[in-house]
């Protein structure tokens, strides 16, 4: 009997080899979907450039075009042209494959003063609610409602003054977007503070909103309810660069103990990370915008790392150091404090010759001498990443499987560690 055949896409790795050379970090996934998401709060014609090519970006593309965007890709930038935007309604298929559709429940009060979605449920790390995104509209003076899993929400804003129960990233772009529909100003306090916060409000200040305060815990939004003109002439945005690519780029030379420049990142976004390696033994040097790294002695454990808001250690890092983790002198613990279910790549992990016990929050890595290759699979975004890495890190030739996960978040993730002289592939198979 023919059983029907899948193709799939695999990472294959043969591992040991010491990652050398330079690389550029592209443009940040976090900066780019509520920006896209933006570019629905007034019509123009937007140019947003180093938007990295990924799976989250081609949903929040598809997603736009279903509202009545136009979206092209060229060489250096993706052009959005929201003029025609008439939809309010975020199609169910389409918000399935990408929570962070959420932020266009703002954008599109903004600009239709209505809004549908479905609730984007929950995904392997954990249950992501979005009660703290409903309250704050609620709070702002729209009406939302919910009748299974479709929320819809529309009315007037009347701003005010708002506290986050907890500064919630999606709730407070999402908030600045909507308060922007205000016939009064809004104050968001107790707001996240990560820098692609700082940049949504680049991008909405650069098209005529007034939005002050990002990277503070207190943002200032004026209400722009008059301001439906389209914009007259194509706006170019430069998006952040991507803080969490670079460092996952990093932990793969640190654990192949190699050494690499790395350019178009910031050295002071990543500074929880930094110190996290000098304690490990890593070299670090840096200047305004480029940080090199090498290994000159042998690594040690950092000790207890504790997972927190920006400025804290980033979430989105944990999974990549704990592979590293796995083969550094004496234990680490790494404690989960933003989401209940990520050490998704934990028994992958230890079936690669790890030694890493769970108890509740925390990991605890006991660093061992080698990992062996093995066929493992990705569960999430960053656990694939960390994946991969531990594959580089491996004796012997590693199959990561599920590479859709990673894809979702990284441009040509084989083509960068190769420039880095990483003996990795991407390879269709048959399911
Ligand atoms: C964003 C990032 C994600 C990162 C995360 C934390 C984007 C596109 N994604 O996700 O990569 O891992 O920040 O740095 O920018 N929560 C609630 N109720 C809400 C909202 C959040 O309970 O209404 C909880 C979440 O379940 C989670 C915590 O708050 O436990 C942090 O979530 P949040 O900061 O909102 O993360 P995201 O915006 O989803």
């Amino acid at each position: 009997m023919d059983w029907e055949v899948f193709w799939v896409e695999n990472y294959h790795i043969e591992g040991g080899v010491p990652l050398r050379g330079e690389y550029r970090v592209k443009g940040a996934k976090n900066s780019a979907l509520p920006i896209l998401a933006a570019t629905v709060c007034r019509g123009g014609v937007y140019e947003i450039y180093d938007c990295p090519r990924i799976g989250d970006v081609f949903a929040m593309v598809e997603i736009l075009n279903s509202l009545g965007a136009k979206t092209k890709w060229e060489e250096e930038c993706i052009v959005v042209d929201s003029r025609n935007v008439s939809e309010f309604a975020v199609p169910e298929h389409l918000m399935a494959e990408m929570r962070s559709s959420v932020f266009l429940m703002g954008s599109l009060l903004v600009r239709s003063g209505e809004a549908q979605i479905h609730k984007p449920g929950g995904c392997k790390i954990g249950k992501r609610p979005i009660d703290i995104h409903i309250s704050g509209l609620e709070q702002l003076g729209f009406e939302v409602g919910t009748e299974e899993e479709k929320v819809f929400c529309k009315g007037v804003c009347h701003g005010g003054k708002i506290t986050l129960p907890y500064p919630s990233v999606g709730a407070t772009e999402n908030l600045i977007m909507a308060a922007l529909a205000g016939d009064g100003d809004t104050i968001i306090q107790n707001c996240a503070i990560e820098p692609e916060i700082v940049d949504l409000q680049g991008f909405l200040r650069s098209v005529g909103f007034q939005v002050f305060g990002a990277g503070t815990d207190t943002v200032f939004v004026k209400g722009a309810r008059g301001l439906k003109r389209n914009l007259g002439t194509p706006k170019m945005y430069f998006l952040l660069e991507d803080r969490i690519e670079a460092v996952t780029y990093m932990c793969a030379v640190v654990g192949t103990r190699g050494r690499a420049v790395f350019r178009n990142i910031r050295p002071s976004i990543i500074n929880e990370v930094i110190k996290t390696f000098e304690r490990m033994g890593v070299e670090v040097r840096s200047c305004e915008n480029m940080v090199e790294i090498w290994c000159g002695k042998t690594l040690k454990s950092p000790g207890i790392i504790v997972t927190q808001p920006y400025p804290g250690f980033p979430t989105d890092c944990q999974p990549q150091l704990m592979s590293l983790c796995t083969k550094v002198k004496g234990l680490t613990t790494i404690r989960e404090e933003i989401f209940e279910s990520r050490f998704t790549h934990k028994n992958d992990l230890i079936n690669m010759g790890a030694d890493i016990e769970i108890c509740g929050k925390n990991a605890i890595i006991k660093g061992t001498d080698f990992l062996r290759g093995k066929e493992v699979e990705a569960r999430d975004l960053r656990g694939g990443a960390a994946l991969v890495i531990a594959g580089l890190m491996a004796e012997g030739e590693t199959v990561v499987k599920g590479t859709f996960h990673v894809q979702r978040g990284y441009e040509d993730l084989e083509k960068g560690l190769k420039s880095l002289g990483g003996l990795i592939e991407k390879k269709r198979e048959k399911t």
